[in-house]
Formats: C-alpha cells, sequence, structure tokens
C-alpha cells in the first residue's frame, strides 16, 4: 500500500494545475454562448465590449483566423456562421483581467436568425441512421443465428425499454488552459488533459503546425472522466486568443459553460429482449440501442458492446442507431457504452431472474461462457463468477427472500440488489525513457497524465520493481508532451499501457548498466550502479511492435456490485444503506489508489442510480442544468457504507505488469444494483434514471 507519491503538493497547494502557471504579461479570455439554440449568425456587434478599458480583441467568426485542418467540428472554433446548439461558442472576448474580459463578453451583440432547434431524442425520428461504428471501432451492430425467431419462441420472454439520461462528467477542477505563443511561432500549452500528446497533436493539426512546435504541460489534472480526453473547443479558443491579442492567454471554462461545450454521455433508449428456457438458460439476447449525436461531429456511443461479452446465447443481436439532434457533441464519460449498456443488461437479468424463479446470482452462474460469445475468442481470464460468489459470502445474500416489497423498517422499506461489471482491457502503444542519475536515482519520463487517479504512484511502483530499486529513488515524470509519447489518460489503458513502456525501458536500461558494470568503463559514483557516466545513462522503449505481436483473446475485467437500500414509503427517498464492489482486474499494482478508483466510480454509479440528469430544454435547446446545485452528484451523506474487494487475478496474457485496468469498472453495473435494490423494496420497477422520490410514489 503506497500513498500517492504528490499528496504532500496536492494537500499543501503546491501542486500546480493549469490555470496557476504564473505566466508574465498574462491576459483572460471570456467566451459567448450562442443565446439560440440553430441558426444563423447575422452580425457580431463589438463597439461596446471594444469600448471597455482594458480590452485587447473581441474574436467571432466575423474576425477569427482561418484554422487549418480542425481534426473534428467542435474545434472548428468561429469557423462559420452557424449555431449548431445552444451554448456553442461564437465570440470571446481578451481582456487585462478576468473581469474586464467577463464584462466585455456581456457586451458583445450577437444577432442571429434563429431556427427552431430539433434537440428531442426518439426512436421514430427520421433522421435516425446508423453509423459505420461506435466507439471506439467496433461494429455498430451484430448478429448470430436467427434472434427475433428464436426469442418470440422462448419460453421465459422479457421485452422491455430502459432508458438513461444525458449525464454530465463535472469534473472537480473545470477545462483549463494558458495559451502562450513565442516569436518563432511556437504554441505553449498549459492544459487540463487526460492526454498532453493527444492535445499535442490535434492542436498541431488545428493550426498546421508541426507537432514538435507544439508543447502541452499538465502535471497535475484535477479529474475528467473522459471530457478531457481530447481537447475540446475551449483549447482552440485560448490558443487562438493568445494570437490575437499577442500575449499570453488564461482560460478556464466557467462551470456554468462547461454544460454545453464540454461534453457528456448521451442520453440512450434501449430494447432488451431476452429469451430463455424455463430454467434460465438464454437463448435469444436482443439489444437495440438509439442515442444521439451532434449536427458538428459524430459520437456513437457503444451501449450495446458489453452485451456482446457479458452472457452465453446461441442467438443473438445488438444494434446502435444515432439521431443527428441541434446539441452538443456527447463524449466519453467513465466507462462509456458499458455504463448504460450495463445499467440496461443487468437491470434485465433481474427482470429474468424474476420471471424464471431463478435467484440472480445462480442465473447469471448459469449463463456465464468461458470463451466470448460473439468473436468466440477465449477469455484472457474471466472471473465473474468468482466475484459473484465472494460478493455473496462478504454482503451475507445467502438466505435473500426474493419477495418484494415485504421487509419493513418502521416506515422505510429494505431491499437487496447485485449486479455484474466488465469493463475491457484495453492497451495501447507507448514510448518511455529511463534513466540512471550519477547519483543513483532514477528517472522516468513519459507523457502520461495523472488526472487524480495515482498513476504517477503506480508506474514509479512498476519501474522500481523493474529497476530492482527503492521507491524513493524513482521518480516519474509525466504530463508533458516533451516526454515520449504516450496514449491519453482513457480507456481504463493508463496502467497497462504507459506501464509496459516503463517496463520495457527499465529493462533496457538494466541491460545497458550490466553492460556497463561487465564493461567495466566509466568511473563514477554509486554503489550498484558501477559504471554511469556524468551525464547518466538513458535507454527508450516503443511497445508499438509488442502490442501488434500479441495473440489474440478476448481480454475483459469482470466485476460484481451488490447494494441495500432502503426506501422511505412516505417521501419516496432512496438511500444506499451499504455497497460492496468485489472486482477481477488482473493484478492491482497499488491498493491504496485501486481501492480509490473502484469506490469512486460506485459513488459515480450511485448519483448515476439516484440523482445525476441533465435535462435538455425542447423549446430553447441546452441543458438547463448550470451548475453543482443543479446537477446533483453523491454527496459524503449519500455513501454510508462502501466498500471494494478483488479476487487475485494471474492473467499471463495481457502486459508484463499482469493489470487489467480499474478507472471505470467501478461504475459499471452499480447503478443497476442499486435498482435491482429498489425493486426488492418496493416490488416497482423503474425504467428510467435517475430513480428520484416521484419515480415510486
Ligand atoms: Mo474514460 S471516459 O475512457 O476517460
Amino acid at each position: 500500500m503506497t500513498e500517492r507519491l504528490e499528496s504532500r503538493e496536492k494537500v499543501t497547494g503546491t501542486a500546480r494545475y493549469a490555470f496557476e502557471y504564473p505566466v508574465e504579461n498574462v491576459a483572460y479570455v471570456a467566451a459567448v454562448q450562442a443565446s439560440v439554440g440553430r441558426g444563423e449568425i447575422t452580425a457580431v456587434g463589438t463597439e461596446a465590449a471594444m469600448a471597455l478599458p482594458g480590452v485587447l480583441a473581441v474574436l467571432s467568426c466575423e474576425n477569427a483566423p482561418r484554422l487549418s485542418d480542425p481534426p473534428d467540428g467542435e474545434l472548428a472554433v468561429f469557423q462559420s456562421r452557424t449555431v449548431s446548439y445552444r451554448g456553442q461558442f461564437v465570440a470571446a472576448v481578451v481582456g487585462e483581467t478576468l473581469e474586464t474580459a467577463r464584462e466585455a463578453a456581456r457586451l458583445v451583440h450577437v444577432e442571429y436568425a434563429p431556427e427552431a432547434p430539433d434537440v428531442r431524442l426518439r426512436t421514430d425520428h427520421p433522421s435516425l441512421y446508423q453509423p459505420g461504428k461506435v466507439n471506439p471501432v467496433f461494429p455498430a451492430d451484430t448478429e448470430q443465428g436467427e434472434p427475433e425467431e428464436v426469442f418470440n419462441n422462448s419460453a421465459v420472454r422479457v421485452d422491455v425499454t430502459y432508458t438513461t439520461p444525458a449525464e454530465h462528467n463535472n469534473p472537480m477542477e473545470p477545462h483549463a488552459t494558458i495559451a502562450l505563443w513565442d516569436e518563432h511561432g511556437y504554441l505553449t500549452l498549459y492544459d487540463s488533459t487526460q492526454g498532453a500528446s493527444t492535445v499535442q497533436s490535434m492542436v498541431a493539426q488545428t493550426f498546421g503546425l508541426d507537432p514538435s512546435h507544439v508543447r502541452v504541460v499538465a502535471p497535475h489534472v484535477g479529474g475528467g472522466f473522459g471530457s478531457k480526453g481530447i481537447p475540446k473547443p475551449n483549447v482552440v479558443l485560448a490558443a487562438m486568443a493568445a494570437g490575437a491579442a499577442g500575449r499570453p492567454v488564461k482560460f478556464a471554462v466557467p462551470r456554468q459553460q462547461m454544460y454545453a461545450t464540454t461534453g457528456y454521455r448521451t442520453p440512450t433508449i434501449q430494447r432488451l429482449r431476452l429469451g430463455a428456457d424455463n430454467d434460465g438458460r438464454l437463448n435469444a439476447i436482443l439489444h437495440d440501442v438509439v442515442e444521439q449525436t451532434s449536427t458538428v461531429k459524430e459520437f456513437a456511443e457503444q451501449t450495446a458492446t458489453p452485451t456482446r461479452v457479458m452472457y452465453q446465447a446461441p442467438h443473438r443481436r445488438t444494434s446502435h442507431r444515432l439521431v443527428p439532434l441541434d446539441v452538443p457533441t456527447p463524449s466519453w464519460m467513465r466507462a462509456p457504452g458499458e455504463t448504460p449498456g450495463m445499467y440496461a443488461l443487468e437491470s434485465v437479468m433481474d427482470e429474468l431472474a424474476i420471471a424464471t424463479g431463478i435467484d440472480p446470482i445462480e442465473l447469471r452462474i448459469r449463463n456465464d461462457t468461458d470463451r466470448e460469445p460473439e468473436s468466440g475468442l477465449p477469455f484472457s481470464s474471466r472471473n465473474l463468477v468468482a466475484c459473484l460468489q465472494e460478493g455473496a459470502a462478504r454482503f451475507g445474500w445467502a438466505g435473500r427472500d426474493p419477495a418484494t416489497g415485504v421487509r419493513w423498517e418502521g416506515r422505510k422499506l429494505i431491499g437487496t440488489g447485485v449486479a455484474a461489471s466488465t469493463y475491457p482491457a484495453y492497451m495501447s502503444p507507448n514510448r518511455a525513457i529511463a534513466r540512471a542519475e550519477p547519483d543513483g536515482t532514477f528517472t522516468v519520463r513519459i507523457a502520461a497524465a495523472d488526472i487524480g487517479t495515482g498513476a504517477r504512484t503506480a508506474l514509479a511502483l512498476i519501474a522500481a520493481e523493474t529497476l530492482k530499486a527503492d521507491l524513493g529513488d524513482v521518480r516519474v515524470e509525466l504530463g508533458d508532451s516533451a516526454f515520449p509519447r504516450a496514449s491519453v489518460a482513457g480507456g481504463s489503458s493508463g496502467t497497462a499501457g504507459w506501464g509496459t513502456a516503463v517496463v520495457r525501458a527499465c529493462e533496457a536500461l538494466r541491460a545497458k548498466l550490466n553492460g556497463a558494470v561487465a564493461g567495466g568503463r566509466g568511473g563514477s559514483s554509486h554503489a550498484g550502479n558501477g559504471a554511469i557516466p556524468p551525464e547518466g545513462l538513458e535507454a527508450a522503449a516503443d511497445t508499438g511492435a509488442e502490442l501488434k505481436a500479441r495473440e489474440k483473446y478476448a481480454r475483459h475485467a469482470f466485476g460484481a456490485q451488490f447494494a441495500e437500500v432502503e426506501v422511505d414509503a412516505d417521501t419516496g427517498e432512496v438511500r444506499v444503506r451499504r455497497m460492496l464492489g468485489v472486482f477481477a482486474a488482473g493484478r492491482i499494482i497499488n491498493p491504496a489508489t485501486a481501492r480509490s478508483q473502484f469506490i469512486g466510480g460506485m459513488t459515480m454509479g450511485v448519483g448515476m442510480a439516484l440523482l445525476e440528469e441533465s435535462v435538455m430544454d425542447e423549446e430553447f435547446g441546452d441543458f438547463l442544468n448550470r451548475d453543482l446545485a443543479q446537477y446533483h452528484v453523491p454527496a459524503c451523506a449519500d455513501v454510508r457504507d462502501i466498500d471494494a474487494a478483488w479476487v487475485e487475478e494471474s492473467d499471463p496474457h495481457l502486459n508484463p505488469m499482469g493489470s487489467k485496468g480499474i478507472g471505470e469498472i467501478g461504475i459499471v453495473g452499480a447503478a443497476a444494483a442499486v435498482g435491482n435494490a429498489v425493486h426488492h423494496a418496493t416490488g416497482i420497477r423503474v425504467r428510467h434514471l435517475p430513480i428520484t422520490p416521484a419515480t415510486l410514489l
């Protein structure tokens, strides 16, 4: 158990976040958002804003520089007169102070030729289409056997539709950027991002720069949950504003503006059909999803992909359909796809358990499989059953009475629920450098991001183990695109992808050190490291080839979530009394930060189940939520007793560490466990999130 290496800096406030870098002669940016949901900008009145003392520039579609090749439509800031959604950035002010910029932004007068926005997701929308793929690279549709026919002829059939609302990531640190251009046209960005290398290449493409002319610095990041996985319009806006003002600028997106501009989880409408025989063996699974995207950029959430992984059934279908609406583009939010998809699938499994009279754990065990159902590939390891059984023992599941609405404690109804979790064990190519310093310490450099996960600490542990060095002698430097190129802190792939590069770099360094010792070269210094030249000794690694050569396995983490709820029969208020998650996620590198990832994800699942909902204004467009008073996330009082555990898993087919990734699986299935517990308590099956008091009365 290792405490996070930067914990002292964080709690003493010396860990620097993007907006906090001291920059000389810095100016401030405030953005103007579209006040119509759709239409054309006919004029931008800037006189009043420019007349305010201290205003340096006003930018809009009327005067913004042409961008070279923005890689997606959301990054084409001020390149068109078209308003694609309410709240889109349509102008910005650069001022000497933040107050000046904000005041001037209010004085920018944008005129529109408005049209009625179409923002309502529905399954009969005329623009519904099948995307070419779903995020990131999965086929939109799959089908095996005769699912409809077999479903229709099954002894037990469950045919239900679940819906989930839009949800917003809401990291504690809002999206923020400092942009500086030097006299040679080099751009430096201090940016709150999950991937410095990704921002570097996407911003370079946007402005037509060589990537080596863009540097992105982000050693500390206050959360992202996916919303900082790729640059959002604020980054482009900051760079553009710095150019226009001829000064470095700071731009922090106020939380009020994040709801329209920095991404959210798409709402979903999911029809699920499970056909089984009387003993609960699934014959047919059909999972058909409708969700939204914007008119600016396609984002297709992979909501039905976990259904391709979870349970055996010879006849199966998954499909995704998109409706392009006049809304901001949805984006990644913690376990995109698995989170809404498993909410629906695991709720419907509970419905099937009741329809067949089989215990919900037993039902899942009966439908377990040792090959990934749709690909036919063997799992590298799959310990769903172990998680269910271990969780059942720890939680006290044995002897549970399946009857609903019968356990009273005063005016409270009590119930328990279970759901499964899964998340893919992704891994991306990475590079890293390991250095032996003349003083006997080691430095590892990689452009990875620590977004609060403990990545820095995990990589230091991995490096120390490979180098056979003391943790205290290993320094990990990350969060800088000047370091070797790294994949994004996303898809729960960081430790696996970055860690492999760190292991390979450290192994190469050890080989060099041994060579140096054997060759007896050099003079110096530290015991054990024999012959380190004064400039240090360095080794680099690139895992691209290694990843390509990997054997074909289905690689996924699994888990089981248990919840006990009490429901106030008079008010409909739901309280989660206790929650337990048991996960099988390969080797756990650092139990302290791993536990924090698991219970953080589970807590977010409680929010999804009971609190979180972004409400679209159907007349005017845009989300009505503007802050954490209107968008509720769980507070300490909402989380009374939450625990995470894991089963030991030794899987040789993953990576040198044997790890699977833990950042996202904690949220997967959590909302279903809570919803299933609410049903057990009350007998009411709510098929729409969040489960508010009103839905139970
Ligand atoms: Mo995660 S939503 O892949 O950053």
